[in-house]
């Protein structure tokens, strides 16, 4: 697990930028962290780093956008669902088998998923500070994490 203090917006965008060199088709990271700790400008540092030439908004309305980078972008919010069933009903995976498919509130469906997934947790602080956790699943373990914390 390592473990990243973002102080500021531009920390946090940041780290989601340094992630992203990181990702290659396939990848699934879940993204956890109470209301407004930061998963959307975590994301949108994501599509920075994967070439998106667009704002990355919150799904939380829509359930999900895509978007094309380098690597095609599924950003997904699953708050709203009651149940990995509907979830699985998405079929996000299958749509985001050639790209890279990002989770909000992603430990509700953690059992839906296939077993190599990264997590960012986001824990903020009294001062408002973002902790963010970030912790391999399954081949993640084997994988240089190192560039994050950069
Ligand atoms: N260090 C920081 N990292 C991330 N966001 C920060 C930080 N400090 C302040 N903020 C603010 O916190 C808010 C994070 O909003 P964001 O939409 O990314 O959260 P979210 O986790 O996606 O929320 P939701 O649960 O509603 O989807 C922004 O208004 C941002 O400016
Ligand atoms: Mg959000």
């Amino acid at each position: 697990m390592i473990e990243i203090t973002s102080t500021t917006e531009q920390e946090t965008f940041a780290v989601g930028r340094r992630l992203a060199g990181l990702l290659k088709p396939g990848d699934v990271v879940l993204l956890t962290g109470r209301l407004g700790c930061g998963k959307t400008l975590f994301t949108s540092g994501i599509g920075d780093g994967l070439g998106v030439d667009e704002p990355v908004v919150s799904p939380s309305f829509v359930l999900v956008r895509s978007y094309r980078g380098f690597l095609p972008l599924i950003h997904a919010d699953v708050y709203r669902l009651s149940s990995t069933g509907e979830f699985e009903d998405l079929d996000l995976l299958s749509d985001a088998a050639e790209g890279v498919l990002v989770i909000e509130w992603g430990g509700v469906v953690a059992q839906a998923l296939p077993e190599d997934f990264l997590t960012v947790d986001f824990e903020v602080k009294d001062d408002g500070q973002r902790v963010l956790s970030i912790r391999p699943s399954g081949s993640w373990r084997s994988r240089d994490l190192g560039p994050l914390a950069a």
